[in-house]
């Protein structure tokens, strides 16, 4: 079930800002600033040949970053992303072995358009899992 590393995601103050050394040290492809509501983020994604790096920024006074950001001024490891071939199966063998979902439990539209959903960091070492539709 647990599929391909999708993204490492850094939140930071300034997305765009923070990708750009990605592009001009690394060379790495890097996309446009594309906002999120739903999310409450802003995401700037760096592409590499087997995963990606996103920066992700507040979004509105209600993000549920700005608060992540706020006690990492120069930014932090946020979330890890692994793709699922089936997000609903998934979501529900991860709940019956003892994962919580956050949020309601029903899968949002995230950044590639796909459905995503998050699982509670103490139930993952201390690292908050997105699991994303593949
Ligand atoms: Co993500």
């Amino acid at each position: 079930m647990l599929g391909r590393l999708n993204h490492v995601a850094i939140a930071v103050a300034d997305a765009a800002k923070a990708a750009k050394i990605y592009g001009t040290a690394f060379g790495a492809e890097i996309s446009d600033r594309v906002p999120l509501p739903e999310h409450g983020v802003y995401t700037v994604f760096a592409t590499l040949p087997n995963t990606k790096i996103e920066f992700i920024e507040p979004l509105g006074e209600n993000s549920t970053i700005r608060k992540f950001v706020e006690r990492n001024p120069d930014g932090a490891i946020h979330h890890l992303c692994y793709e699922v071939p089936d997000i609903i199966a998934a979501r529900d063998q991860l709940i019956s072995e003892g994962a919580r979902v956050l949020g309601d439990g029903e899968p949002k539209i995230g950044a590639h358009g796909k459905p995503v959903l998050f699982l509670h960091p103490k139930d993952f070492s201390g690292a908050l899992v997105e699991i994303e539709q593949s």
